[in-house]
């Protein structure tokens, strides 16, 4: 593939990956500093669609420019056949982790957006707050991985 998504893919990622992970950091951080119940009424209704959209259109991109740089690279066929090499490894744990990322948004972008301005029930506010701990940690661990991936190739 030699299209400019090609040669732009790799930049796109970056961009994506930082505004995906960005995002994830900034709503840790207003999680835990912002505490009183009706600050967090008045603000989440506002900030929380337009932060889930944003962050789901990051996380489409950030997906299909690294499908496009597995392509490049030729990594599918190593993900499929692993070889016990580093990056063989470092390949398919980043994969198995982007794989439980996902199911994990999209666990916790259902509830925010079937609730979103209303009650949770007790389920639903263990799922929303395990599955965005589960985000946030899962991401410190695929940059790694990501960058492990990066120094190989
Ligand atoms: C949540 C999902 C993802 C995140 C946060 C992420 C993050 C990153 C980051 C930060 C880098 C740059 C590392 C550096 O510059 O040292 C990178 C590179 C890379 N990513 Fe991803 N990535 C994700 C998904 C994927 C997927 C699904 C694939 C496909 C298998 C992929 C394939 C790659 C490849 C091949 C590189 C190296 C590109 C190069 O060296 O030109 N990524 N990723």
């Amino acid at each position: 593939m030699s299209s400019w998504i090609n040669e732009w893919a790799f930049h796109l990622h970056l961009l994506m990956a930082i505004s995906w992970i960005g995002g994830s950091v900034f709503m840790f951080v207003l999680g835990v500093s912002l505490r009183d119940k009706r600050a967090q009424q008045e603000v989440y209704p506002h900030v929380g669609p337009i932060f889930g959209w944003f962050e789901l259109a990051s996380l489409i991109i950030l997906l299909s420019t690294g499908v496009i740089l597995g392509f490049r690279y030729d990594l599918f066929s190593l993900l499929i056949h692993p070889n016990g090499s580093e990056i063989s490894d470092a390949l398919l744990k980043k994969t198995i982790l982007v794989a439980i990322l996902t199911v994990a948004t999209v666990v916790h972008f259902v509830i925010a957006y079937k609730t979103n301005g209303k009650e949770r029930t007790r389920w639903q506010h263990f799922f929303s707050r395990a599955s965005s701990m589960l985000i946030f940690v899962l991401n410190l661990f695929v940059m790694h991985y990501a960058i492990v991936l990066r120094d190989i190739l």
